[in-house]
């Protein structure tokens, strides 16, 4: 589908099917309002017998009903005014999109002043809707031969007096969704079609044109780099490791640049310490947080945002061979500190560690990291929120206000010198897995913490729940897929960097 902003009273049109949208009123007795001045008798009906009420996200079509110029009508419920917000916005235009999909529609028209309550909301939603639209228009069936689902051929035109005020939000709302989709699909290529090879021709492909530089270091490379956590997982791996670094200048060279790390494990077995057998293939989606990273920078790019930013992704498979890491090997990190591996399950703090080391390196602003870390982390937060740790409450106070602006939900997670204590070595300086019981998302958090250089502003975002199969709770993400995690949140923070 092609989704594009008209500028244009919706009364003055025809198309061959109308969205407009329906508020639940607060009282019980009240009948829910279709956001559309004239109502023909079917809908004022479905009104009163209560067939539609408004409530969030309800869909009801009407094929074939012939209404001022319209062959059929999608009514969308936004829910009940007072709880309507950006994110129940991007909710709804899901919702609209599943319909129009559903209609096998050819063109709408989606009346849009009807979704805003007030003008200062029309800007967020405007790019909210862009967003829901496009994030749920993302499918993955290029595996599939024979019967996979068509792709959907219909115009789209989201209908508005006042375009001219909402192009940007829209247009930033679309190009964040189709960076958001990008990364999914890296995340849902399965290992043998997404390793660390393919990821980088990724980064590199969907860096052309976007002013992104991108360089990728090769196993000889990150040889000479001193990456000795990224090497130890690779080890056992066929595979080469890559190192993959995405520049983005948009403001003045002497500006401190924001540097987004992610964990991009391809795919992991656990090595030597394996995983069991039951859901070890949700393990392609161990890199992430390194295509989510990629995603971002793509789209920090795109939207030219005022500010520079440098993207690293680690990127390896764990998987068994003959000179793979063994539990109780001890290797170092690029900045020098050594670690045993008594746990060759715990690899992403590995790989981690040298990515850190070099973020250090670049006299970043802040350092953001995102990673599907822990189990401990699923445990702790399911697949609602995404788990952050900081010890910089400037930086926790932007974390916050970027994850309100972009609808995601984040929670703020302990991290002290304690679960530092727990993460020392007893023949190295560290090991990679806790001495102590439980918080494993804090002692994972400490072991990288390690790596971070003296004084500058970090946070480490744990997607271990909510990296994939969010759909159960987000109609805008796939049941079971990749969700692009973060994306949206990381470009505000790099908003607020600017
Ligand atoms: N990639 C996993 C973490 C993971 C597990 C993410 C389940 C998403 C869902 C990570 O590499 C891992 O295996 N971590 C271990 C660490 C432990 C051995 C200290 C874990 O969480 O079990
Ligand atoms: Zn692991
Ligand atoms: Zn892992």
């Amino acid at each position: 589908m092609t989704f594009n902003l008209l500028n244009k009273d919706i009364e003055s049109i025809s198309c061959q099917t109308l969205v407009v949208f329906s508020k639940a009123a607060s009282q019980k007795d009240r009948p829910a309002k279709v956001t559309h001045s004239e109502l023909n008798k079917t809908l004022n009906q479905a009104i009163a017998e209560k067939t539609i009420t408004g409530k969030h996200c309800e869909s009801v079509t009407y094929r074939e009903l012939n209404y001022a110029g319209f062959r059929h009508v999608i009514v969308v419920g936004l829910g009940k005014e007072n709880e309507i917000s950006h994110e129940s916005v991007r909710q709804t235009a899901a919702a609209a999109y599943e319909a129009l999909k559903a209609l096998k529609t050819k063109e709408a028209a989606l009346h849009f002043d009807g979704i805003t309550t007030s003008k200062s909301d029309a800007v967020p939603y405007a790019r909210a809707t862009a967003e829901g639209l496009m994030l749920a228009s993302y499918i993955f069936n290029e595996l599939k031969t024979g019967q996979k689902e068509p792709q959907e051929e219909a115009n789209v035109h989201v209908v508005t007096k006042s375009a001219a005020t909402l192009k940007k939000a829209y247009e930033e709302g679309l190009i964040l969704g189709s960076c958001v989709n990008f990364s999914r699909r890296l995340g849902d290529l399965p290992g043998n079609l997404m390793t660390p090879t393919i990821l980088a021709q990724h980064a590199v492909d969907g860096a052309k044109g976007t002013g992104l530089k991108v360089t990728i270091w090769d196993k000889a490379r990150i040889k000479k780099e001193r990456m000795g956590g990224l090497l130890g997982v690779a080890a056992g791996s066929d595979q080469e490791p890559r190192f993959i670094i995405m520049e983005y200048k948009g403001a003045a060279a002497a500006k401190k640049p924001v540097v987004f790390v992610g964990k991009g494990l391809t795919f992991d077995c656990g090595g030597i310490s394996i995983k069991p057998s039951a859901g070890m293939e949700d393990m392609k989606y161990d890199m992430c947080g390194g295509a989510n990273v990629i995603g971002t920078l793509l789209a920090i790019a795109k939207l030219k945002l005022k500010v520079n930013a440098i993207g690293l992704v680690a990127s390896t498979e764990n998987i068994i061979g003959p000179s793979a890491t063994k539990p109780g090997d001890v290797h170092t990190a690029r900045n020098g500190k050594t670690f045993e591996v008594n746990n060759t399950d715990a690899e992403g703090r590995l790989i981690l560690a040298d990515a850190l080391s070099y973020a250090s390196e670049l006299d970043p602003a802040t350092i953001i990291d995102a990673a599907t870390l822990t189990g401990a982390m699923v445990v702790a937060l399911g697949n609602t929120h995404t788990g952050y740790f900081t010890r910089n409450n400037v930086l926790k106070s932007k974390v916050e206000k970027a994850a309100v602006a972009s609808g995601e939900w984040v929670w703020n997670m302990p991290l002290c010198d304690f679960h530092v204590k727990d993460m020392k070595g007893t023949f190295a300086d560290l090991s990679n897995i806790s001495a102590g019981k439980g918080a494993g998302s804090a002692t994972a958090a400490a072991f990288l913490e390690q790596f971070v250089g003296e004084g500058i502003p970090w946070a480490h975002f744990d997607i271990a729940g909510t990296g994939w199969a969010v759909g159960n709770r987000l109609n805008y993400c796939p049941k079971k897929g990749a969700s692009g995690a973060m994306i949206r949140t990381f470009v505000e923070i790099a908003k607020l960097q600017g």
